[in-house]
């Protein structure tokens, strides 16, 4: 069966790039001659036959903007295999012959449901979590990354100017990639993530070391995911004599998925949007597009699902000789 008409949708968290991703999306399918429908709210609006057709001039001066103009949600209908169905009579309404999902582990899982019941679906990873197997970047994470160094270095400088030390906490969910790229990249003392946690003993050590070394600042990175919060490690350490620094603590919360797409998300957005709709032109389906390198590729959305993209174990040995 020849492709006519295509859909596509943001999930989950939403993260920088994704509007990128959805005007590449259109444009390439007006390219292969397809109609491309935007559905708004993700499943929900699957569920709710949301759609509506983009055409280049909705997708115009969208390519800086963060955020999502086709929005997201979370949707636990879509779980069901009663939910899965009704998405499907949907689909089959409003004769969408396939699908790009843009999302996270959760919205990826919902296209491989798809696609076992032969709908065809292409998946494109986007989350600031870098947490998405088999793609060595996602949509969203650089921006993130660079929004997180922004912040860092200014705490960093009000830090300095009161001999403080300041406790960051990053998104991540699970993953403390953020936490642990951000800590190198901005000469962070120590980071904690749910992959490799010092104890809050350690982290006073490691401060306190600082502070005997005469730095006149600070930073603890602390991953979301880490087993203890944030909150209570500020406790711990603002009741620790020996650390010698006043501490601070700063959550960066939803500031790290907000903003303009870094120049790198919008070209890994754009290959990723033109990949998705060449795939469904060659007739694919049940894929994720994934950047392997400098290619871009793709591989089963089923092994994309499967795990969570472990972190490159040497910059773990990496953060701990330069925060020396
Ligand atoms: O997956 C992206 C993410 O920002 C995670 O880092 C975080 O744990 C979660 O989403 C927050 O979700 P919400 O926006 O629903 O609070």
């Amino acid at each position: 069966m020849s492709i006519k008409r295509i859909a596509v949708m943001t999930s989950g968290g939403d993260s920088p790039g994704m509007n990128a991703a959805i005007r590449a999306v259109v444009r390439t399918g007006m390219e292969y001659g397809f109609e491309v429908y935007g559905i708004r709210q993700a499943y929900t609006g699957l569920l709710a036959g949301d759609f509506n057709l983009l055409t280049s001039v909705e997708v115009s001066g969208i390519l800086q903007r963060g955020g999502t103009i086709l929005q997201t949600a979370r949707n636990e209908e879509f779980r069901t295999p009663a939910g899965q169905k009704k998405g499907i009579r949907r689909l089959n309404e409003h004769k969408i012959d396939a699908l790009v999902v843009i999302g996270g582990n959760g919205s990826l899982t919902g296209a491989l449901r798809l696609h076992e019941q032969n709908i065809k679906v292409i998946g494109v990873p986007g989350s600031i979590d870098n947490d998405i197997f088999g793609t060595d970047m996602s949509i969203g994470v650089d921006t993130a990354l660079n929004t997180i160094l922004e912040s860092l270095d200014r705490l960093r400088d009000t830090a300095s100017s009161h001999q403080r030390a300041f406790v960051i906490e990053t998104m991540g969910r699970n993953s403390g990639y953020l936490a642990l790229m951000s800590s190198i990249l901005g000469g962070a003392e120590i980071v904690i993530t749910p992959e490799r946690e010092p104890t809050m003993e350690e982290v006073a050590k490691a401060l306190e070391d600082a502070y005997v070394r005469g730095k006149s600042h600070a930073i603890a990175v602390i991953a979301e995911g880490a087993s203890y919060k944030a909150t209570a490690l500020t406790e711990y350490l603002t009741g620790n004599p020996n650390v010698g620094f006043e501490i601070r603590l700063t959550i960066l919360g939803h500031i790290q998925r907000g903003g303009k797409p870094s120049a790198f998300d919008r070209l890994l957005a754009t290959r990723m949007g033109v990949k998705a709709v060449e795939l469904l032109r060659d007739g694919q389906s049940g894929l994720m597009v994934a950047l392997n390198g400098r290619k871009m590729d793709a591989i089963p959305l089923q092994d994309a699902i499967s795990q969570l993209r472990p972190i490159n174990e040497d910059y773990f040995n990496m953060a701990r000789f330069l925060s020396r």
